[in-house]
């Protein structure tokens, strides 16, 4: 069996691959990424070496390239992480998200129309279906919820979930759909919550907090989004959307002072900064189909996984690091330079 994954070079795709060559080592594995900011082949380096892997630096809008990768390589199944994820430069900059997100998309399903394919399955988010309010903690996302996106990341993922199940709707294509909540855990890109504070209380800088830091997620360890994936490629139900997430809510200003007081930093390098724009207030998903139909439930409780990331950081200061000392430093000073503190 082939498999094609893109966006292996980023946070999920690559502990995804990890989690594939451990679980199926049968199963070649083509990974396929443009290595955008967010790409970093380093991640990779374990795995580059196995006569079952295969590297291709490839955008997947390109569709020439596309096409004849799956010429070459016949793959089976499709599993597309590629996107652009970070809902700050979303903001910033909106069209990258709707050329990668949703062209990208659009690019390699046609290509898996052309060429056949076993299984399509896009890595999607809880996002795309928006918010909900703080003080109704019991509502949850379901499969049923109508897609509400914020931000331009989410209106593109939910852009390219509608393209997903059009294409099983009008060609046939045997897609499925993953819609899990926030990850953590190695590999994370250090603009994202829990790694920006990790690193940011190492180095003894201001931890900034959007606007009052009530704003909640459901925090899933990206080794069981990993697992959930798998178990829909192997046992899912053709043109289903499945819901990923662990009834693991927590609010942001919490979770900056688990790891302040895990690193043993003071809590007083908490900045209460300027709130995004359009700041989603609450994600919560109701996991009961994955469970019930496939069995998955997530097996690593948030306080392990914490410390297991934040152990991981500190074990591999050279790769964030060496990410941290180049552009990411004039994407910091733009994106935090100009936020007031309140
Ligand atoms: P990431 O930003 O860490 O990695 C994205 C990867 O995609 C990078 O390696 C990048 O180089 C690659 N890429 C970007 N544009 C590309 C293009 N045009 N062609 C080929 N490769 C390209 O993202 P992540 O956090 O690993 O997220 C992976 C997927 O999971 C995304 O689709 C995201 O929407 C989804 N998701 C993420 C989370 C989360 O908490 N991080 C939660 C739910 C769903
Ligand atoms: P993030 O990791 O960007 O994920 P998402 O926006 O996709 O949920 O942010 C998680 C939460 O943390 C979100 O409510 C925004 C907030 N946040 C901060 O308060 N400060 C920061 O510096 C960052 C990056 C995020």
């Amino acid at each position: 069996m082939t498999m094609i994954v893109t966006g292996g070079a980023g946070f999920i795709g690559a502990n995804f691959l990890f989690y594939m060559r451990k679980t199926h080592p049968d199963t070649r594995l083509i990974c396929v990424d443009k290595l955008t900011y967010a790409g970093n082949l380093s991640t990779l380096a374990t795995v580059m070496d196995d006569p079952n892997f295969r590297f291709v630096k490839l955008d997947i809008c390109d569709r020439v390239g596309v096409y004849q990768l799956f010429e070459e390589e016949k793959p089976d199944v499709v599993v597309n992480f590629a996107a652009e994820s970070h809902v700050d430069r979303s903001i910033e900059t909106p069209e990258v998200f709707l050329q990668t997100n949703v062209i990208g998309t659009e690019t390699l399903m046609d290509a898996c129309r052309r060429y056949g394919i076993q299984r399509y399955h896009q890595v999607s988010t809880d996002e795309v279906y928006g918010d909900l309010p703080l003080e109704r903690p019991d509502l949850f996302f379901t499969e049923e919820t109508p897609l509400h996106a914020s931000s331009p990341y989410s209106a593109s993922k939910a852009s390219a979930d509608l393209l997903v199940l059009a294409y099983h709707r009008t060609y046939g294509l045997p897609v499925t759909i993953s819609r899990c909540s926030n990850n953590y855990g190695p590999y994370q890109f250090p603009e994202k919550l829990i790694p920006l504070m990790i690193a940011n209380a190492l180095a003894d800088k201001p931890l900034p907090i959007y606007g009052r830091g009530e704003n909640v997620r459901d925090w899933l360890y990206v080794e069981d989004h990993c697992k959930a994936i798998d178990a829909i490629l192997q046992k899912g139900r053709v043109g289903q959307v499945y819901n990923v997430g662990g009834h693991n809510e927590m609010c942001n200003i919490d979770i900056v002072k688990r790891i302040c007081k895990a690193l043993d930093k003071p809590e007083n390098l908490i900045v209460h900064v300027e709130d995004r724009k359009g700041h989603d207030m609450r994600y919560a998903i109701d996991p009961t189909k994955i469970h019930r139909e496939l069995g998955w439930l997530p097996e690593t409780k948030f306080g392990d996984g914490l410390q297991k990331t934040i152990q991981w950081y500190l074990d591999n200061s050279k790769w964030w690091q060496d990410i941290i000392s180049g552009a990411y430093q004039d994407y910091y000073e733009k994106m935090y330079g100009k936020r007031a503190e309140v």
